[in-house]
C-alpha cells in the first residue's frame, strides 16, 4: 500500500472541473504531465476510446487511461479523486445502461489489457483479469481443460456480466457467476488496492458480487473452475427456427419445460437475414455433453412443434458461443429494455411479436432483437439467497428488447417500441415486485427495481467505502 500513501500527498491540489470548461485536449495534456509518469509506463494516456456495443448514450471520455497493472488502476483512482475528475472503467464495453454520464471532462479507464487468465496447479481455481473478455476467458480455460462460469457472449467483459450477477450456460451445474467467486483484488475509492474475501472484508465480498461496479474496480478476481476432458467440453445446441404462426406454442412449451441442470433454453426474435429480413423465430436450446439423440429427447417438445430449420450440433466449450457472435457486433444505437418474469404467457408474447415486427421493419432497424432466456435455477436456489447482494435468484425468465438502428430519428420510435415490450412483460410478470436484472436493465430503473431487497445494505456499504460517490456511473447506489 505503500504508494498509495505516496500518491495522496503528491496529487493533493485544485479540481479538475472547478476550472472552467477545459477542452478535451488539454485535459489529456494535464494527464500526460501529472498522470502518467506514476503509471507503469509513460505512454498509457490516449485520447482514443476503445469501442462499445451500443452508442445509445455512451460515455464520452476526454482521456482513456490504458492500464496495464493493477497499480496503474489504484494510481488512477487516486489522482481522479484527488482532482474531482469523473472516471469510468470500461472491460467489453457492452454495457448499454443510460446511466453514464462523465461530462466534458471525464477519464476511461481502459481494462483491456488486465485479460490475464491463469490456473492454479489442479486447475480448481482461476484468476481472471478485470479486463479479461468471455472469448478471451474461455480460449484460456479451453485450453488449460477446464470450465468456467461466464455468460453466454463472446464480447462482453468477464467480470462486468459476473458483478451484476452472471447468467451463463453453465449456471444449472454451478449456480451463478457471483456464486463462484472466491476472491476479489478491488481498488476502493480512496485509491487502496484490497485483497476481498468473505472473511477479509465480508460487506465488501458481499456488495461487490452483484453491486460490483458501484463499490470499487476490480483488477482480478479469483473464481471456481472446474477441471475437464476433453468429452466433458461439449454440449449440444445451434438453433431452431420457428415459423411466427407457432409462437403461441413455444412460448407455451418453454414455459412447460422442466429444465435439468444440464440444459438451458433462449428465445429470440431477430431478422431472418438477407434479402428480405423477415423477422423470424429463433430458439437455442442447450444440452452439456449432450448428442444429437439426448438433445432430441431433452427438447421434444419444442421438436413436436415442427421447427422449419435446425442447425443443432455437437460443439465444442470454446464455440459455444459463436452462435451469438452477430449479436455481439459494435456500434449502432441500442438503447434496450429489459424485465423479469415468472411465466411465459402466449399472449403476452404475441404482443411483443407484433411490436417487434413494426419497429423491425424501419429503416435500418432490421438487426433489432428480442431475447429470452431460461436457465435451470434449482442449483442457483439451493445457495445461500443472502450471501450475495445480487437480489434475484426467484426469477424465472429475463427478457430484453433491443431496438437496434443508426438514425438518432428512430430514437423515440425506438424508445416507444422498447417501453412497449417492457410494459407487456411487466404487466404479467407474476413477481410480488418488479425486478430487473441490472445487466438488462434500461437505465430509468428505480433502484428497487434493479438491486432489490439488497438496496439498504448496499446504501450503507457504499457509503462507508465511497462517501464521495466516486462510482456513480452505473445504477447509482447513492
Ligand atoms: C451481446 C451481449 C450479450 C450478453 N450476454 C450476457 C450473458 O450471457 N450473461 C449475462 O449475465 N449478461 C450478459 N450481457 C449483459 C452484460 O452482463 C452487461 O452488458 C455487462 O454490463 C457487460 O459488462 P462489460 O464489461 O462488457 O461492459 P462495460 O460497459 O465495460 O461495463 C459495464 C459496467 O460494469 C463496470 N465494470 C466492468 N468491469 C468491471 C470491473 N472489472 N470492475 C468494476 N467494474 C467493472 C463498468 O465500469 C460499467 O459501469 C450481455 C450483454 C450484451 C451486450
Ligand atoms: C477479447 O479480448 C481479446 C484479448 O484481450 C481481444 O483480442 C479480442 O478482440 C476481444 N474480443 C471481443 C469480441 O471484444
Ligand atoms: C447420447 O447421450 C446419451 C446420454 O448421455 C447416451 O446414453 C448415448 O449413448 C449417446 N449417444 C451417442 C450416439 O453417443
Ligand atoms: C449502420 O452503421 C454500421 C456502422 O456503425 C454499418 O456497418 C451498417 O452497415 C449500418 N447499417 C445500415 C442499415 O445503414
Amino acid at each position: 500500500m505503500m504508494f498509495v500513501i505516496l500518491f495522496s500527498s503528491l496529487f493533493a491540489s485544485a479540481s479538475l472541473t472547478s476550472a472552467a470548461a477545459v477542452d478535451a485536449g488539454s485535459v489529456a495534456q494535464r494527464l500526460r504531465t501529472e498522470l502518467a509518469p506514476h503509471l507503469s509506463r509513460h505512454d498509457l494516456i490516449s485520447t482514443e476510446a476503445p469501442p462499445r456495443w451500443s452508442s445509445f448514450n455512451a460515455p464520452h471520455p476526454a482521456v482513456v487511461v490504458n492500464v496495464e497493472t493493477e497499480s496503474d488502476v489504484a494510481i488512477t483512482v487516486k489522482y481522479c479523486t484527488s482532482k474531482d475528475i469523473p472516471f469510468l472503467a470500461q472491460n467489453g464495453g457492452s454495457g448499454w445502461a443510460t446511466t453514464f454520464d462523465l461530462g466534458p471532462n471525464g477519464v476511461l479507464v481502459n481494462l483491456a489489457r488486465l485479460n490475464q487468465v491463469t490456473f492454479n496447479a489442479d486447475k480448481t481455481q482461476a484468476t481472471i483479469g478485470g479486463g479479461s473478455n468471455i472469448s478471451n476467458t474461455i480460449a484460456h480455460s479451453y485450453a488449460a481443460g477446464a470450465l468456467i462460469e461466464t455468460g453466454n457472449c463472446n464480447c462482453a467483459g468477464t467480470l462486468g456480466a459476473i458483478l451484476g450477477g452472471g447468467y451463463g450456460n453453465l449456471m444449472g451445474l454451478y449456480g451463478f457467476g457471483v456464486d463462484n467467486i472466491l476472491s476479489l483484488r478491488v481498488v476502493t475509492a480512496d485509491g487502496q488496492l484490497r485483497d476481498v474475501t468473505a472473511s477479509s472484508y465480508p460487506d465488501l465480498f458481499w456488495g461487490l458480487r452483484g453491486a460490483g461496479p458501484n463499490l470499487g474496480i476490480v483488477t482480478s478476481a479469483v473464481v471456481k473452475s472446474y477441471p475437464a476432458t476433453e468429452k466433458d467440453m461439449e454440449a449440444w445446441t445451434g438453433s431452431l427456427v420457428f415459423s411466427p404462426d407457432k409462437l403461441e406454442e413455444v412460448v407455451q412449451a418453454i414455459q412447460d419445460l422442466e429444465l435439468q441442470s444440464d440444459m438451458n433454453i433462449f428465445m429470440y426474435f431477430i431478422s431472418g437475414g438477407l434479402p428480405a429480413n423477415e423477422p423470424a423465430i429463433v430458439t437455442t436450446p442447450f444440452l452439456y455433453k449432450g448428442n444429437v439423440t439426448s438433445g432430441r429427447a431433452a427438447f421434444a417438445s419444442l421438436y413436436a412443434i415442427g421447427p422449419e430449420t435446425d442447425n443443432t450440433a455437437v460443439i465444442p466449450y470454446n464455440q459455444w458461443n459463436a452462435g451469438g457472435d452477430a449479436f455481439c457486433s459494435f456500434g449502432g444505437r441500442k438503447p434496450s429494455y429489459g424485465a423479469g418474469f415468472q411465466n411465459m404467457v402466449p399472449k403476452t408474447w404475441r404482443e411483443t411479436w407484433n411490436e417487434y415486427v413494426e419497429f423491425q421493419k424501419k429503416p435500418t432497424a432490421e438487426n433489432s432483437v428480442v431475447l429470452l432466456e431460461a436457465y435451470s435455477l434449482t442449483k442457483a436456489r439451493s445457495v445461500d439467497p443472502n450471501s450475495a447482494s445480487f437480489p434475484y435468484r426467484n426469477v424465472n425468465f429475463n427478457a430484453v428488447a433491443i431496438p437496434w438502428y443508426n438514425d438518432t430519428s428512430l430514437d423515440s420510435e425506438a424508445q416507444s417500441f422498447g417501453n412497449a415490450a417492457r410494459d407487456l412483460w411487466r404487466a404479467t410478470d407474476g413477481l410480488a415486485q418488479t425486478s430487473t436484472y441490472i445487466n438488462f436493465a434500461h437505465g430509468d430503473e428505480d433502484l428497487q427495481v434493479v438491486y432489490g431487497s439488497s438496496l439498504s445494505k448496499l446504501q450503507s456499504i457504499k457509503h462507508h467505502y465511497d462517501p464521495k460517490d466516486q462510482f456513480r456511473q452505473w445504477f447509482n447506489i447513492n
